[in-house]
């Protein structure tokens, strides 16, 4: 008798049929987001010595680390997007003026459950009712979004779901992290700030309240102490269920950005986005104390409609107001989340907007609901801003953002439409004398998010920025070195990769010697011994298990039959 292989071949299946996957042909859909550029790289793997054009610094002594979505499997809609891609790691050591590279994907249970069944299971994202019947009540995050280092741990997080936790070396996934039980709840930021000056770790999380899937207004705001103790935590309501997905903190204060992209229950229950551009709604901001925060202390703001990018720096001024400082797109950056009942506008649209550092000046003590206009708004047009970290919480003068310069030419006919958004030069911004100037990457290449390395005992933005380059003509990146202070002499080194990676998201720097000094406490028998991964599951899966009886797939890596008796059945009835 045939195999049912052998008969597969003779059976003329398309791989998508109305926008759902069909047949078992490995085959990506042909849509923009996985073609060209886009294509996943799906690789995991270690390059020792990487080539390299230029002088890698030999100061530079530690490991550059970045995340990307990365699809593993043929999504199961045709028209999913890149931010619904699993989480895998690049990690570029840096020493003694050499490279090397590994590549590796965050293990989370999605990845579990998707390598046994050879396919994707996990439908739309950040919509459980479009996944497949074996997987409801599973943590379903991709972990796609950024790696910080936290005690002696990578945390690969994404917004809608817990962080897990890796091997800053081997890049292994250790687990799902939960804070040694103190964090249970279905979401968490993927953007956690670390205070220089206490060590601390602050972190917050929306739509919280619930499963992380219906559209709660709960906001929730934690500090982690050095010693990885809670040591706050406070719950606040936002006004709608919308995306909160940066936030500054100064001294006293978090920000708390709301976009006005919302979520919905209904939606999600009928198969659609997570989220809605809302053109007619404001913007907002929350305001909270950073220590004794009780649920009626946070001030909103409000101005007029704009979409949030990412915060460079937070600081409190002579009058005790906070300073905070991100880009404001002018209108809908995530085009493929279109207003309610509209179809999505071209990929191209989002290189009009345009997108300047943004200065808000806000008293922690006006009323709440007050409306406000920016203090100031700055002659740059980018994203991903990021600052010297060492100046977090302090009055800062330099940011680094990836710039979108459409004056600079752009070879459309080698490279077509720009992956991701044509973000052509790496900028540098002084506060203090408002002179930017920029790094060219040529018109075959666009760049990624830049991060900051610092030189050892250097004053503020004194080191290098360190940033993926994408050759859109050749299709293969490249890692460029540049002194920070002075970007436009170009890269003092450019290290190549001899292979294609993803359009990543966020990156850090962590030095070598905390890495080292860790990595001693955490042996077995050090004095904070092994990280402790998650041992229960989430409230939400807790309170699943009671209402229904089960949930599905594992619970910490232990199969079903394993958690407290629980059997194999599906959790569907959440309202
Ligand atoms: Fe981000």
């Amino acid at each position: 008798m045939a195999h049912i292989f052998d008969l597969a071949g003779q059976i003329d299946v398309p791989p998508y049929t109305d926008g759902h996957k069909t047949g078992t042909q490995v085959k990506f859909p042909t849509t923009p987001v996985f073609s060209g550029f886009n294509l996943p790289s799906r690789i995991e793997g270690d390059i020792v010595d990487l080539e390299f054009t230029g002088q890698i610094p030999r100061e530079i002594n530690g490991t550059f680390y970045r995340i990307q979505p990365d699809h593993r499997f043929p999504p199961i809609f045709e028209d999913d997007i890149h931010f619904n891609g699993d989480g895998s790691v690049t990690a570029i050591r840096i020493s003694a003026g050499h490279a090397d590279f590994k590549q590796k994907y965050v293990h989370t249970e999605r990845y579990s459950l998707e390598t046994s069944a050879r396919r994707s299971l996990f439908g739309r994202y950040r919509n459980p009712y479009t996944d497949h019947e074996s997987v409801k009540g599973v943590i379903r995050t991709a972990s796609n979004t950024n790696i910080t280092f936290w005690r002696g741990m990578l945390l690969a997080s994404k917004e809608d779901g817990p962080p897990y936790a890796m091997d800053p070396i081997t890049l292994e996934t250790w687990g799902r992290y939960d804070f040694e039980g103190q964090i249970r709840t279905p979401t968490f930021t993927a953007h956690p700030k670390f205070d220089p000056e206490t060590g601390e770790m602050i972190c917050f999380a929306y739509e919280a309240g619930g499963d992380g899937h219906d559209a709660s207004d709960d906001v929730v705001v934690w500090t982690i102490d050095a010693e990885g103790k809670k040591i706050e935590e406070c719950w606040y309501k936002a006004p709608f269920c919308g995306m909160i997905h940066d936030c500054g903190i100064s001294a006293n204060y978090v920000v708390l950005p709301l976009t006005p992209i919302k979520a919905s229950y209904e939606r999600l229950k009928n198969g659609g986005n997570h989220f809605a551009w809302d053109p007619l709604e404001d913007q907002w901001y929350g305001v909270v104390p950073r220590r004794g925060g009780k649920p009626e202390d946070i001030r909103w703001f409000r101005a007029d409609n704009a979409f949030h990018g990412h915060v460079a720096g937070c600081y409190e001024n002579e009058d005790g107001h906070v300073v905070f400082d991100l880009t404001v797109a002018d209108g809908n950056v995530f085009f493929f989340f279109p207003p309610e009942n509209e179809t999505p506008q071209p990929p191209g649209k989002r290189n009009a907007l345009k997108s300047p550092l943004t200065r808000w000046v806000f008293d922690p003590k006006a009323a709440s609901g007050t409306r406000v206009t920016p203090f100031e708004t700055f002659d740059t047009n980018g994203e991903f801003s990021r600052i010297d970290d060492r100046w977090v919480t302090k009055k800062y003068n330099h940011v680094w953002a990836a710039k979108v310069d459409p004056t600079k030419p752009y070879d459309f006919q080698k490279c077509g439409p720009p992956a991701g958004g044509l973000f052509n030069c790496i900028s540098h911004f002084r506060m203090d004398d408002k002179v930017e100037e920029s790094w060219f990457a040529g018109p075959t290449a666009t760049i990624q998010e830049p991060s900051f390395i610092p030189r050892e005992g250097g004053a503020e933005g004194e080191g290098w920025i360190i940033a993926l380059l994408n050759h859109l003509d050749v299709l293969r990146n490249d890692i460029v070195i540049l002194d920070a202070q002075d970007l436009a002499k170009g890269p003092v080194a450019t290290i190549h990769l001899p292979l294609k990676l993803k359009l990543g998201l966020h990156g850090n720097f962590v030095g070598q010697k905390d890495i080292e000094e860790f990595a001693g406490r955490r042996r077995p028998g050090g004095d904070l011994g092994p990280v402790k991964m998650a041992e229960k599951p989430l409230l939400w899966q807790e309170k699943a298990v009671q209402t229904n009886g089960h949930v599905n797939g594992k619970v910490n890596g232990k199969s079903e039959n394993d958690t407290n008796g629980d059997t194999l059945t599906s959790v569907v009835g959440r309202a």
